[in-house]
């Protein structure tokens, strides 16, 4: 399988940045399309075209879209999580600053058919490039009369899309602590269900909301325009997934990047699109920093599919694909991990706060030589304690990775006890 461009088929023309570029390339047809249909009907293709969300957990669309009030009691809103705060993602930043009209025209579409009033791009602060890409998208959208009041001259159809920058917090891609950041509230997450209710029933400023991520919305007008069963045709191969999947591929690859493919294609395939291992490989983290660590063995065996990467015992997650030769000091890697964890949570919980400080301190010093004997025990307690135990999934986020390389490269980790430094070789580091 080679690459497979959808989303990204023209992300290299700078005309596709212009209204009239994309719409020469065929954008605003799925748009059209549906407008002409009822409401319900683009849910339905939503739901036959097996959309799972692209910010992490792949949950399907189709139950958040038909979760929305069908009856229409008060404002309603749409998201867009353009966070992308996960070590190892960079897709969503290439997909609004080259293909933003897949977005607006995406959201459109969304907020037709749960008859939203107003849509808001959260965006990541430092995505400067991005946002300036997105507010020229929206400004040259509304001048055309596909964005505001009367949309296509349709009687009622209003809709209004705002950018609004984050301050470049991970937990603000948590989607209870975005709606937090997004009213002006400090960036920290709220109960979920079933302790409070969805977001479609309850969300910002406590109206039906629906969130999703931005390769999620770029999606839409494909579904719309080229038909559900065409689009689910790709990715057909695998047991629920379906579509095309964009990867951020990173580290010891040759030519690192954004590599869309179609759901089934091997792991290892997407890591030769991305001009193979620079060096000996050694590990594979597939779905970005917080996902579970595959060894070769694994890595050449696991397929990109929500429910095959599972049974290979990782996760699609964000599509983070970060790659390691045999000169990476797992050890070193997992304690810079554990930094970025310790310094992004809230501080909301106890487990996580205090959790994620207490593992920093043991690879502190297993990686200063001075780690003491049943320190590695210690650390995967401690991060079983964290794990299922937090206020939110950050704090899973947080002990994931370390599990995971504690049981994949446990080895590595005595040997730093036993001898006070790493078993990486300095030859093998300088090569
Ligand atoms: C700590 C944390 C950070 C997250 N960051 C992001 C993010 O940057 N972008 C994103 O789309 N989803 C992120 N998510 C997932 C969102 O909470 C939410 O599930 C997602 O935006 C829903 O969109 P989807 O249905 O299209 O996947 C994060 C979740 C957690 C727990
Ligand atoms: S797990 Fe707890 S401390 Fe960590 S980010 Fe979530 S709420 Fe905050």
């Amino acid at each position: 399988m080679a690459e497979y461009k959808l989303l990204f088929e023209h992300t290299n023309d700078p005309t596709f940045r212009t209204l009239e570029g994309y719409k020469a390339k065929g954008g605003y047809k799925g748009l059209e399309k549906a407008v002409a249909m009822e409401r319900s009907a683009i849910v339905d293709s939503i739901k036959t075209s097996g959309l799972r969300g692209r910010g992490g957990a792949g949950a399907p669309a189709a139950l958040k879209w038909g979760g929305m009030p069908k009856e229409k009691k008060t404002e309603h809103y749409l998201i867009c999580n353009a966070d992308e705060g996960e070590p190892g993602t960079f897709k969503d930043k290439q997909l609004l600053e080259t293909c933003p009209f897949e977005l607006v025209e995406g959201m459109t579409i969304a907020g037709y058919a749960v008859q939203g009033d107003a849509g808001y791009v959260y965006i990541r602060g430092e995505f400067m490039d991005a946002a300036k890409s997105l507010r020229e998208a929206i400004d040259e959208a509304y001048k055309a009369n596909l964005l505001g009041k009367n949309i296509m001259g349709i009687e009622g159809f209003n809709f209004d899309l705002y950018i609004h920058l984050g301050a470049g917090s991970y937990e603000c891609g948590e989607e209870t602590a975005l709606m937090s950041s997004l009213m002006g509230e400090r960036g920290m997450p709220r109960l979920k269900f079933p302790h409070a209710p969805f977001p479609v029933i309850k969300g910002v400023w406590d109206k039906p909301t629906l969130i999703h991520n931005v390769e999620s919305y770029s999606n839409v007008p494909y579904i719309i325009d080229r038909g559900a069963e065409w689009w689910a045709s790709l990715g057909a191969s695998t047991k629920n997934s379906r579509g095309t999947k964009i990867f951020s591929v990173s580290g010891h690859v040759n030519k690192p990047g954004n590599y869309e493919v179609e759901f089934g294609t091997p792991l290892m395939e997407l890591i030769e699109l991305a001009g193979g291992v620079r060096g000996t490989m050694k590990a594979c983290i597939p779905g970005g920093s917080s996902m579970p660590i595959l060894n070769v063995e694994k890595t050449h065996e696991a397929i990109i599919g929500y429910e095959e990467m599972m049974a290979s015992g990782s996760m699609v997650g964000s599509g983070g694909c970060m790659v390691l030769n045999d000169t990476t000091d797992i050890v070193k890697f997992c304690w810079r991990t554990a930094v970025f964890y310790m310094n992004e949570s809230c501080g909301k919980c106890t487990p996580c706060r205090e959790g994620t400080r207490w593992m920093v301190q043991i690879l502190e010093r297993i990686v200063n030589g001075q780690g003491r004997e049943g320190d590695v025990d210690l650390l995967v307690q401690v991060a079983d304690q964290i794990d299922g135990r937090s206020f939110c999934p950050l704090g899973d986020a947080a002990a994931w990775p370390v599990k995971g390389m504690v049981k994949v490269f446990r080895e590595e980790f005595d040997y730093y006890i036993s001898h006070g430094r790493s078993m990486v070789g300095r030859e093998a580091v300088l090569a």
